[in-house]
């Protein structure tokens, strides 16, 4: 099966959506945030105060590089890795990816109380979060396939995922 990429805000579900799926398929999943943690054994909140954003995008950029395989894993990103243009044309034409889209209200009642999202937790408001979807969605839409998930519960959009899959 051609490689799946999951993209979207943070708190739109791309992990436990991403996780299920490869069970589902019996693929291999890839987180690409706990893949730098791991690596660089430092959260990625960590790694934004002692190093810098641009620091993390590079290695972002360059776990994508490397772990990807075009058939039989799933792949989850982190919500701004699809920013980068050379990844997202690359994973565009690569492998299937979906973009699971998220209201900004839905984010804000999932993360309200997260402290791990450096982007975030400053101020966590609104806002915040409205102005960050409306810088990426234009590219977030160049996906195969998009999955709103807004009121549906984790069964519901692998579900649906499944059913654009098959
Ligand atoms: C980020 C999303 C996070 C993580 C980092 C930056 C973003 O991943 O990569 O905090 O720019 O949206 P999740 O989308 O998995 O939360």
């Amino acid at each position: 099966m051609k490689t799946v990429v999951l993209t979207g805000m943070m708190g739109s579900g791309k992990t436990t959506v991403g996780s299920s799926l490869a069970v589902y398929f019996h693929l291999q999943f890839f987180d690409i945030d706990k893949i730098i943690e791991e690596k660089e054994q430092m959260s990625i909140s960590k790694i934004f105060e002692l190093y810098s954003e641009d620091y993390f995008r590079r290695l972002e950029k360059d776990t994508i590089k490397n772990i990807f395989k075009s058939s039989d894993t799933i792949i989850s990103l982190g919500g701004g890795a699809f920013e980068d243009e050379e990844t997202r044309q690359f994973l565009n034409e690569n492998s299937t990816v979906i973009y699971l889209q998220t209201s900004a209200e839905t984010i804000l009642q999932r993360l309200k109380d997260d402290k791990t999202r450096p982007l975030l937790c400053d101020n966590m408001s609104l806002e915040k979060i409205q102005n960050l979807i409306d810088i990426r969605e234009k590219n977030y839409e160049t996906a195969s396939h998009i999955i709103t998930t807004d009121n549906k519960k984790p069964l519901e959009i692998i579900r649906e995922i499944i059913g654009v899959l098959l």
